[in-house]
């Protein structure tokens, strides 16, 4: 979606752990595009929740090992996401616009809230937001947050899929070519699947969004 619609930007996580997704997130990066994995990384004692527990050393043995072309475009950065703002995370992370970002770090709803609010301030026009653990009995602070953060700091972005435990989110006047776009590529290449009865419309924060349960 992004090449047919020219989306640029970089990539992006706050949260990376041992860097399962953040690989993943970074193999749609393009060569000119930088990755950036944000994380506490040993600095666990601002870990509020426990929410996973990053290691540097791991993240650095799996770059090395397991994606070795990608070591000159990716940047890991330990940092407690909660000393970034709006105003400074462009400069401290190096990113110009963020075109793919996962907010999967502290889970309180403070953090969720703050993570967002860096979210929105980064992403490019058409880049995709990937909140974690949305609607997880496990953390429902999560979801507390994010619904917080639309009440009273959103001033951007839509959400217009839930799809395992993310949600996903883009800006707010793409959303519905987006949600078009994502129903119309759906019901060409998973035809059956789209109709098993595992996917409906649903409403999140007054958006449509598709469904996957
Ligand atoms: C659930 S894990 C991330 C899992 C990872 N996204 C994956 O897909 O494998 C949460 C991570 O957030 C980090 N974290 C917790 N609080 C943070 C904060 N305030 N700032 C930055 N990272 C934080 C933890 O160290 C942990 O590695």
């Amino acid at each position: 979606m992004h090449d047919i619609e020219d989306v640029k930007g970089d990539i992006l996580e706050i949260g990376v752990h041992h860097g399962k997704l953040f690989f993943l997130l970074s193999a749609a990066s393009r060569d000119n595009e930088r990755c950036v994995a944000v994380d506490l990384f040993e600095d666990q004692q601002k870990n509020l929740d426990h929410s996973g527990k990053g290691s540097l050393d791991i993240f650095n043995r799996h770059l090395r090992e397991l994606f070795p072309d990608y070591v000159s475009r990716v940047t890991a950065i330990s940092a407690d996401s909660m000393s970034l703002t709006p105003v400074t995370a462009r400069q401290r992370l190096g990113v110009a616009g963020v075109r793919l970002m996962s907010v999967d770090g502290g889970h309180t709803v403070a953090h969720v809230m703050n993570d967002m609010q860096i979210a929105q301030e980064l992403l490019v026009t058409g880049g995709v937001v990937l909140l974690d653990d949305f609607l997880g009995p496990h953390w429902p602070t999560v979801t507390e947050g994010f619904y917080r953060y639309m009440q009273i700091a959103n001033r951007r972005l839509a959400p217009f899929l839930i799809f395992q435990n993310k949600l996903f989110l883009t800006t707010f006047s793409e959303q519905p070519e987006i949600l078009t776009r994502l129903r119309g590529f759906l019901d060409r290449t998973l035809p059956h699947e789209i109709h098993s009865g595992h996917w409906r419309y649903t409403t999140v924060a007054d958006h449509k969004v598709l469904s996957c349960a």
